[in-house]
């Protein structure tokens, strides 16, 4: 008995087998759940999803193209859910982009209004444009996850622009949470300590984030992405169910350290 047993759901976000994407739809399967998976369009980018979950165990998985900055392709994806599954009960949103050249410390300040609104657009609007799907293949309620880090709420030198989207998300988080919840649909966030995937090592100084992390958490080490699959896993399930418009933090208490 898993406390994902007879749920269906979808995962944005698995680019390889070390995207947090990765590590919860680990746990999700684990605890019973049924998972489809939307990734970047384009052959090279199906190829790669595809061999991650087979690592899973998951062979011929549902699978949809999707640009999240697109409208159409939104459109086209929650359209072929309600054909194909009819209703689904969590969405896992894990994706991201700002422009590199924008994630270097000390260049904050140069950030252009283009490179602004594709960060923004991508990495928080995106949360509500699911949402606002979601509504109609959640007829019985559901579950939404994304997942955030702490350089939303304090400045992380070289997060810069990500920074600006996180605390775009989280606080989108809160309002979609205020407004779904009476539908019984739950919009909780993760705040994940670093881990090195191929998003985190577009940011720079990253590695002095994991010794900084290392030297300063309560726990003196990084977190695992099993830790952070894990507390998806819960907050998708109905163990739960009284949770929803939180930001979770699950980086080794990181974020209690005053000094
Ligand atoms: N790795 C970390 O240290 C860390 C820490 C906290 C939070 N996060 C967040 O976790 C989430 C997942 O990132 P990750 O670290 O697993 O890296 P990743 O590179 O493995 O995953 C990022 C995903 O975003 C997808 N993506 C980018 N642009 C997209 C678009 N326009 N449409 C659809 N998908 C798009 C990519 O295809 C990729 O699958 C991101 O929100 C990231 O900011 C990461």
């Amino acid at each position: 008995m898993g406390i994902m047993d007879g749920k269906k759901g979808i995962v944005f976000g698995i680019a390889n087998e070390r995207s947090y994407a990765w590590y919860i739809t680990q746990s999700l399967i684990q605890q019973g759940a049924e998972c489809g998976f939307c990734h970047l369009p384009g052959d090279k980018m199906q190829r790669r999803v595809v061999k991650a979950v087979e690592e899973l165990g998951v062979s011929d998985p549902w699978l949809a193209p999707c640009d999240a900055s697109r409208d159409e392709d939104l459109d086209a994806v929650f359209a072929k859910i309600a054909e194909d599954y009819g209703q689904i009960d969590f969405i896992v949103h894990s994706i991201a982009f700002a422009d590199r050249q924008y994630l270097e410390k000390g260049n904050f300040h140069t950030t252009t209004r283009a490179a602004w609104n594709q960060a923004l657009d991508i990495s928080a609007y995106t949360l509500l444009a699911m949402a606002q799907r979601a509504v109609s293949v959640m007829p019985d309620g559901g579950s939404l996850i994304s997942m955030s880090y702490y350089g939303g709420e304090k400045v992380i030198p070289g997060y810069n622009v990500m920074g600006i989207a996180k605390a775009a998300l989280e606080h989108t988080t809160r309002y979609l949470a205020a407004e779904l919840g009476e539908k019984d649909i739950r919009v909780n966030s993760i705040s994940g300590g670093p881990l090195r995937t191929l998003a985190a090592m577009a940011v720079g100084g990253i590695s002095e984030m994991f010794d900084y992390q290392a030297a300063k958490a309560p726990m003196k080490r990084n977190i695992t992405g099993e830790e952070v699959g894990d507390t998806a896993a819960f907050l998708l399930s109905d163990m739960s169910s009284g949770v929803t418009g939180e930001i979770i933090y699950v980086d080794a208490g990181f974020n209690v350290m005053g000094l």
